[in-house]
Parts: structure tokens; sequence; C-alpha cells
């Protein structure tokens, strides 16, 4: 374990007006996004997208790492040069995703629990021999009617847990993912509660299971209203609650929080992320690993069709930089029609 790379990396990772892309979809959720723009989900077209995301000229200036699913890890761009390398040579550092997906909690129908523990540790050593060097393990949280239970939360918590010890073992940073969803009519009092019970609990394992918290980055949820709660409420009002619920729970040692997008529109999040770092300084850095409000223009803009690239990677940059923006308190919605 090499806590001093590992330290730097996480602090990398959060650099001023830089930020994550979660390019790291599941053969599932991709083959939902790619269906979502008309395209099948074979090797070669995920190969074919990704590797548009990955050579955009210029995408080391707003975006520090990129999370890469399995798959992506071991695939090549088109001239034979490895994804991981491919990124390296602009300044990007490659991550994995290393959970193996939600199923059901059992005895809790209504609840799910993160697989993948077993067989990490060499899964892990396999990845940085890869070139991964920062790993993700994402715990997903719902609140509804009795839910989450402390059960949830303390299973999720102890596997986050696990996990991070492992990662950093092999050398690898570990972000730590406990997503509570939007779905749901809960207002933003509910979600708060919830955010500050599951960090609680995940802070407490982490600290049970000797992680060193400055060679890692939490990837938590805003604080939001549910996506059906009729009262929806400002910006400024989710960036309040939010940083009180992580001023709350996250240690100061912890470099920075990367927050998902999480179903939030790509407008709706970098506005918010802007909130954010408007209130002032904090003992983290505010910053972004977004999946779906980086990719949602991009893979409009590319619609499968290899004409597209340039547009799909104008797209991708241009989010990035707004983003980017956000990570300084500078973004306008103004800003969304002005191409860098
Ligand atoms: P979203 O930003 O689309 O929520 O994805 C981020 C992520 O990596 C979820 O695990």
């Amino acid at each position: 374990m090499n806590l001093d790379a590992m330290t730097q990396t996480a602090r990398a990772l959060v650099a001023p007006g830089k930020g994550i892309l979660a390019a790291d979809e599941s053969g599932p959720t991709i083959a939902k996004r790619l269906a979502g723009i008309g395209v099948e989900s074979t090797e070669q077209t995920r190969q074919a997208y990704r590797e548009i995301l990955f050579t955009t000229a210029g995408i080391g200036d707003a975006i520090s790492g990129v999370i890469l699913f399995d798959e992506t890890l071991r695939q090549q761009a088109a001239d034979g040069t490895p994804f991981p390398e491919v990124l390296r040579r602009r300044d990007v550092i490659p991550g994995i995703k290393v959970d193996g997906g939600t199923k059901p909690l059992a005895g809790f129908p209504d609840e799910v629990i993160t697989e993948g523990l077993d067989g990490l540790r060499d899964r892990l050593t396999e990845y940085a021999a890869l070139g991964a060097r920062f790993a993700k393990w994402r715990a997903v949280l719902r609140i509804g009617d009795g839910c989450p239970t402390t059960t949830c939360i303390e299973a999720h918590a102890h596997a986050l847990a696990r996990y991070a010890a492992l990662a950093q073992e092999a050398g690898l940073v570990p972000i730590v993912e406990p997503e509570v969803l939007m779905d749901g009519s809960h207002d933003i009092a509910r979600c708060a509660e919830v955010t500050v019970m599951t960090l609680r609990a995940v802070y407490a394992e982490l600290a049970r299971h000797r992680v060193v918290l400055e060679a890692t980055l939490l990837k938590p949820n805003m604080v939001l209203p549910g996506k059906d709660c009729p009262v929806q409420v400002s910006d400024d009002e989710i960036a309040d609650a939010t940083v009180a619920a992580l001023r709350q729970t996250v240690p100061a040692a912890v470099p920075g929080i990367v927050f998902l997008s999480g179903g939030q529109t790509d407008e709706q999040a970098t506005s918010r992320l802007d909130a954010l770092n408007r209130r002032g300084p904090q003992p983290w850095e505010l910053s972004f690993s977004f999946g779906r409000a980086l990719q949602a223009p991009v893979l409009k803009a590319w619609a499968g069709d290899d004409g597209n690239r340039a547009a799909a990677q104008a797209a991708l940059l241009h989010r990035a930089h707004l983003n980017g923006a956000a990570r300084h308190g500078m973004y306008t919605a103004d800003m969304e029609g002005v191409r860098v």
C-alpha cells in the first residue's frame, strides 16, 4: 500500500476546475443508453462509443479521471492503444467500477444490496496491473415506506468498508458511493435525514476497517426532494441542505466529494454543483463524478453515426467545461449556449 501515491491520486482527481466522467455502465445499463439513440449494444458499438469519449482532444483540461467498466478497461482504441493508455496520454486517470451490481436484500423485499466482495482482492490486483489507479463501489438506498431499514444501511456500510480497505491494500483509491435514490415522493427533509443516517454509518464502518480517509473520495447524492414530490425547491435550498448534511457527517480528512447526477438533467446537475461551490470554503473539494449528466448530450449528438464524432466530442467538452466552471461557482445558465 503506497499511501502517499494514493493520497496524491485522490487529490488529483479533485483538482480545481476538473471532475470525473463516470463511463462505467454495466452491460444492461449501456444497452439501455444506446437503445435510447437507436443503437444496438455490441462489443463493437460499446468500444466505438467509448473511443469517442476518451479520444476527445483537450478532455484532460476538464476531466481528471474516467471510471471504466471491466470490459472497457480491457479494450483498445482503433489504433491498438489500450484505453487506459489512451486516457493517461491525455492526462486523465483511469479508474474501474469493481462492484457486481445490486441484488435483492434477503428478507427485505423492498431493498437491495451490492454484490462483489468475493474474489475482489484478486480482481483489484489485476485491475491495478491493467492501469487502474482508483476504484468505485456503489451502494443503493431507496426511500419508501419503512425504507431504508437500519439493516440495509448497515449492510451497505459494511460492504463499502470491506471494499475500500481491499482497494487501498491493492493501491487503488476507493471512491465510496452510497447513493440515496431520488425516486419517490418524499420531501427534501426526508432525503436529508436518510443521507445523514447513511453517511454516519458509512464513516463509522470505514473507521472500523482502518480505511485511510485521506486516500478516499466520497461519491454521494445531492440532497433533493423525491422526483414525484409535489414540493420542488430551488438550487440554493438544495445546496444548503446538501452542505448541511455533509458537514455533519463527512470528516475533514476526506479530500473531496464528487457528486453523482442520479437522474437530474445535465443542466440541473451543473447548476446545483455551482450553487454548492458558492456556499464558501468547505473542508473538502466539491466536485462531480457524473454519468448521465455528462453523457446525455454526447449520446444525442453522436446518434450512432461516425460522421457525428466531432459534434459528440464537442458536446462532451462543452459539458465538462461547464461543470469545471461550476466547481469555481462561476457557472451561469447563459454559458449553456456558448461553446468554448
Ligand atoms: P449518474 O451521474 O448517471 O448518476 O452516474 C454516476 C454513477 O457512476 C452512478 O454509479
